[in-house]
């Protein structure tokens, strides 16, 4: 045998020698699941060791995260029933915690990154991303709500807001909306490929924000299809996205590594609730090592191409990463 790869596996100075790639915390972002008042740390029934936080409690956990390395956050805001209506209002009023959590946090650290979500299911009666009339999702009637709600975002401070709704042409009329107001800076990243996904289950929860009638088939992607992946990323791409999202992560690493491959700029790729949430259940049947697996299941959506990684597991990973350094 001339070729013999174990060769090349036959002590960890050697095998690290080999190693093709490696996942720092500078890519990773920890989303806050964030709640109105103060002193709160609301458990999450489906995600365990995730919170609804308020404020000053989310100021410790980002204090937390800086520590070991992740220094990037998405935010979802945990909005009381009584605030929500068909058209979302309180997603872009001026008395939105979620707003003053943005202020706050970049005025706290403002070396951190900032992630929003632009979609109208938190905030929605209907509990749907967009506006819902005769249980239709009418597409071009819940543009110009995005955009109000991406203006208001912008002017808190946020760094990327993140268009998670899968509306048809929402990336360039956020662009445009944002450019007219004088936004230039500020950056959207595309849910480009997000899927009709089961695995969104927990996150439902954590916001009480599953729909009241029908799901999410008329606008999140059928899981079957790739081609159409590459048609959702040649729209946003020309409508100016800065960076592209495909969601969940772990089940669709051929999704992210086409994209990777024909897109010039950064993608990104969230490894959602469910997919978190197995990994924690099973351990704690005592079937898996939690931490193992969840660097494992990082380092595949690494490798498969993702520059950005979202995931309920970023702080596990970096705080495991420097205590073994
Ligand atoms: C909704 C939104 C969802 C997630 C992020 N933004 C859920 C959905 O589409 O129903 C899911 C994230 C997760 O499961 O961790 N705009």
């Amino acid at each position: 045998m001339l070729q013999r790869p174990r060769r090349n596996r036959k002590s960890a100075a050697i095998r690290g020698l080999a190693e093709e790639i490696h996942l720092t915390p500078q890519h990773l972002v920890q989303p806050l699941f964030l709640v109105d008042g103060m002193k709160k740390k609301n458990a999450i029934k489906s995600l365990p060791n995730i919170f609804q936080l308020s404020i000053d409690q989310s100021l410790k956990e980002i204090e937390a995260c800086l520590k070991v390395g992740v220094a990037s956050f998405i935010l979802f805001p945990a909005v009381e029933e009584k605030l929500k209506n068909k058209t979302a209002t309180y997603s872009y009023s001026s008395k939105n915690f979620y707003l003053k959590a943005i202020k706050t946090f970049k005025k706290e650290f403002p070396e951190i990154c900032l992630i929003s979500d632009v979609a109208m299911d938190p905030y929605s009666s209907d509990g749907h991303d967009g506006y819902v009339e005769n249980g239709k999702i009418m597409n071009d009637k819940t543009l110009p709500i995005l955009a109000k709600m991406s203006l208001a975002q912008a002017e808190a401070g946020i760094d990327i807001l993140g268009p998670s709704d899968m509306m048809d042409g929402r990336v360039g009329y956020i662009r445009q909306a944002l450019d007219e107001a004088g936004f230039t800076e500020t950056s959207i990243v595309s849910y480009t490929a997000k899927y009709a996904s089961a695995f969104y289950g927990p996150f439902r929860d954590a916001l009480d924000s599953a729909p009241k009638s029908g799901d999410k088939k008329t606008y999140q992607m059928n899981p079957a299809n790739k081609r159409e992946a590459l048609l959702e990323a040649d729209l946003d791409f020309a409508e100016g996205a800065d960076f592209m999202m495909v969601k969940p992560a772990s089940v669709y690493l051929d999704i992210i590594h086409v994209l990777k491959q024909q897109f010039p700029i950064p993608i990104a790729a969230y490894h959602v609730s469910g997919e978190y949430a197995m990994l924690q259940a099973a351990a704690k049947n005592g079937w898996l090592d939690y931490q193992q697996c969840l660097d494992e299941t990082l380092l595949s959506i690494y490798r498969a191409g993702a520059d950005v990684i979202i995931s309920y597991g970023a702080k596990d990973f970096a705080d495991n990463k420097k205590r073994k350094a």
